[in-house]
């Protein structure tokens, strides 16, 4: 039996992968803050579903809450947090460090407590978002965190091959989860957590360098960031006075 540890498992498309592994017979160690909120979403633990609780924003908390996993095949580090920047010109220093902790530097003490329990030959994804292929109003603080994450995914991809450990980058689009519904804007191409476990999982399975999705809004993205930086700028000021 596969064992997947998945960051985030509480809530949204942690959730739903945590299901998704279930439901395809792994070994799942489902991650999060708060052991009640885990179980409301995934129900009681049982023989394939164990609970690891710990804030990964705290290092000491991760490394003495993880110090007993072993024999992980595949680790989706998924757990993440957003916020936006409201007022640009009176930035909010406690914000953006609040965000770049928890996406950054949490992500950081996951790699050092749980990288050396991936067996030789398993797999890490980590979760970032299609915010990083253009720069995008309000998302200083959230776009600089997950920059951060492609380019420590894309480096770990590098540096982890000589132990035959394959790192995914996943940036997903627009997904309907507790973190988007605070949103009051329009999300084009938006997606249900179903859709977005799928597609990862899948991408997983192949053992895809780089898991974007929902297609068609990716291309779009990507098809946009091949302007000149000025021309994009002028139709984000343009999109944001509208
Ligand atoms: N939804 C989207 O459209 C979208 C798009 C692109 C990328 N993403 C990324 O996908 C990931 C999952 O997002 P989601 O939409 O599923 O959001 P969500 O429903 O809010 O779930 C976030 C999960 O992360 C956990 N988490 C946050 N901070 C944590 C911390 N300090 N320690 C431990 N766990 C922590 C939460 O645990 P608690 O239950 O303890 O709060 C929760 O389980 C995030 O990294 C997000 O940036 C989402």
């Amino acid at each position: 039996m596969k064992h997947v540890l998945i960051t985030g498992a509480s809530s949204g498309i942690g959730m739903q992968l945590a299901i998704h592994y279930l439901k395809a017979g792994w070994q799942v160690t489902a991650c999060g803050r708060d052991g009640e909120k885990l179980k409301a979403a995934l129900g009681d633990q049982t023989e394939h579903l164990r609970f690891c609780i710990f804030d990964m924003s705290h290092r000491q908390n991760v490394l003495s809450n993880t110090a007993r996993l072993k024999n992980i095949d595949l680790a989706i580090f998924n757990a993440g947090t957003c916020e936006y920047i409201d007022h640009p010109q009176a930035f909010d220093g406690q914000l953006f460090e609040r965000v770049i902790h928890n996406n950054v530097i949490g992500t950081g003490y996951c790699l050092e407590s749980i990288l050396p329990k991936i067996n030789k030959g398993g797999q890490l994804g980590i979760v970032s978002s299609s915010v990083t292929t253009l720069p995008l109003t309000r998302a200083e603080a959230y776009g600089a965190s997950k920059s951060a994450l492609d380019y420590l995914a894309r480096t770990l991809a590098i540096d982890l091959a000589p132990q035959n450990i394959d790192v995914s980058l996943i940036r997903p689009g627009f997904v309907d989860t507790p973190l988007t519904q605070k949103n009051t804007f329009k999300m084009p191409g938006i997606i249900s957590v179903e859709q977005a476990a799928t597609l990862i999982s899948k991408g997983l399975q192949q053992r895809k360098l780089e898991i974007n999705f929902p297609r068609s809004f990716f291309y779009v993205l990507k098809a946009l960031s091949l302007l000149p930086n000025i021309l994009w700028r002028r139709i984000a000021i343009n999109m944001v006075r509208q």
